[in-house]
């Protein structure tokens, strides 16, 4: 290929399943991970501590010292103690009530009325950015983090009720809490529910999100199929388990892409690994702004980034006579053009030799944005970049196991690389404001998708984890103007049974 390598446009809907599994393996569902199992100099900042089961770092600290049924976490390391001392010395008895409910009656969990998914849900929102003109220089305090931790065997009195299962007492608690939960989930920015039985199965994961009326949405990355539908009727996607992304790190990121943001997420466990490891890893992106560097926050802001999801080495035309190379390099671009479904909104641009390892490697590359936004109700602003994720500097120091063509990186908002110090920061600054949670059967992570990142470390054996993303919460989904979109998971389903 001769002279400067051309470049096109695309809405990347489908290309071949290839790079559709590039897409899929690189994109920003497949987030990246940390702290934990991860090797290399730039990875050692991983935060450990005593904590309430399962959960590690500062938040986790906390609450396990705090007394409290909903332990309240905050960054000043104060503990908000909702209910009363004895922790500890009530649990043993809870959980003998909590059996004895069990045996008592059987759960009528209301789902024969709930919606089925299978064939009809809403696209995932258009990624809302208010990102001008935020002032580095005074941020606003971060008071409040996450995960706020709901314990079940701590909510006393409010979950007795022997004339129903435990189940519907849950179900009924949740609806009656749902306001006071979604308030503390846009404080706090994720909440962790543990040791209730309602969410053991997808069934009743189902009618948990349902009882908070959270209107769930397609992946914003669904078509890429990176992860299948587990429960279709009940929006529910598997999350990252396969055996060969086991030893994968998944690191920080949102759920977004450039122009689609899921607004909320709940992950749930229904089997933790069986061998270990798999860590959940969730930050919160107020707290990863004010702890940066505010010359590298300036930097990279000032920038932007743009990130590359796939790499195709199309390294046969440099075999070409030379007068073809050209040609044929632009004629393949027109081919991906043409074979895009518009379906796989992502509105990227394929270029050639970004990387500069390969003049015919074709780079799937999403337009400048910012590394920060505001939270689109608080007004917040937040670390929105999934570079820990996606940073081929990063991935090449710690667990990864995708194949090139699916490797990731992050440019300058001119395709200029990113000083290797810089990212290096960030780095350590992002895994400095991980909480690892090792999730039981039944754990639930509700999360704000706009305030808090997420990924998940390394695991050995089976385990089986799923999410469901949403666009929003209340009794009415349908927002004004808008219809709803038929599912069409076909290139999910074929990757998946593919890869
Ligand atoms: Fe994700």
């Amino acid at each position: 290929m001769a002279g400067s390598p051309p470049s096109s446009r695309v809405a990347l809907a489908g290309v071949a399943a290839g790079a559709a599994a590039a897409a899929v393996l690189g994109s920003a569902a497949f987030a990246v991970g940390p702290a934990g199992s991860a090797t290399g100099p730039v990875l050692s900042s991983r935060l450990r501590g005593a904590a309430a089961p399962g959960v590690s770092g500062p938040a986790a600290n906390e609450a396990s010292s705090g007394s409290s049924s909903v332990a309240a976490l905050s960054l000043g390391s104060v503990v908000v103690a909702v209910a009363v001392a004895g922790r500890k010395q009530r649990v043993g008895a809870k959980r003998a009530a909590k059996v004895a409910r069990q045996q008592a009656a059987s759960s009528s969990v209301a789902t024969a009325t709930l919606k089925d998914f299978s064939n009809s849900l809403p696209e995932c929102p258009a990624t809302i950015w208010k990102a001008d003109n935020i002032d580095i220089d005074n941020l606003p305090p971060v008071t409040t983090t996450g995960p706020l931790i709901i314990d079940a065997l701590e909510l006393g009195d409010a979950l007795q009720n022997n004339s129903n299962s435990n189940k519907d007492t849950e179900l009924q608690w949740f609806k009656a809490q749902r306001s006071k939960i979604m308030a503390q989930l846009q404080d706090h920015g994720a909440i962790l529910f543990r040791n209730f039985d309602t969410t053991q199965d997808a069934t009743g994961f189902r009618a948990f999100y349902d009882s908070l009326e959270l209107n769930p949405c397609l992946d914003p990355i669904h078509t890429s199929g990176l992860r299948k539908m587990e429960h279709k009727k009940d929006a529910v996607y598997e999350a990252v388990n396969k055996p060969s992304l086991a030893q994968h790190l998944v690191g920080l990121h949102n759920e977004s892409t450039c122009v689609k943001t899921a607004t909320y997420g709940a992950f749930v466990c229904f089997k933790p690994a069986d061998e270990g490891g798999g860590e959940f890893l969730l930050a919160d992106g107020a707290a990863i702004i004010n702890d940066m560097d505010k010359d590298v926050l300036r930097r990279v802001y000032t920038d932007k980034i743009r990130i590359s999801v796939s790499n195709l080495d199309l390294n046969f035309i440099g075999a070409l006579p030379d007068e073809y190379k050209e040609k044929t390099a632009s004629w393949f671009q027109d081919l991906i053009l043409k074979t895009v479904a518009p379906k796989f909104d992502m509105d990227l641009e394929m270029i050639y030799g970004t990387d500069k390892s390969n003049p015919y490697r074709l780079q799937a590359i999403e337009h400048a944005q910012s590394p920060i936004n505001t939270h689109p109700v608080t007004g917040q602003p937040v670390w929105f970049c999934n570079i820990h994720n996606h940073s081929r500097y990063l991935r090449d120091r710690r667990p990864c196991t995708v194949p090139e063509v699916g490797m990731t990186d992050v440019y300058k908002g001119d395709l200029s690389p990113i000083d290797y110090n810089d990212v290096a920061h960030i780095n350590t600054v992002c895994e400095r404001n991980i909480k690892r949670i090792l999730m039981q059967k039944g754990d639930v992570i509700l999360l704000d998708n706009y305030r808090v990142l997420h990924g998940r470390d390394v695991f050995k054996g089976e385990r089986m984890h799923a999410v469901t993303w949403f666009e929003s919460c209340g009794k009415d989904n349908v927002r004004a103007g808008e219809t709803k979109a038929k599912t069409d998971d076909f290139m999910n389903s074929i990757i998946n049974k593919t890869i």
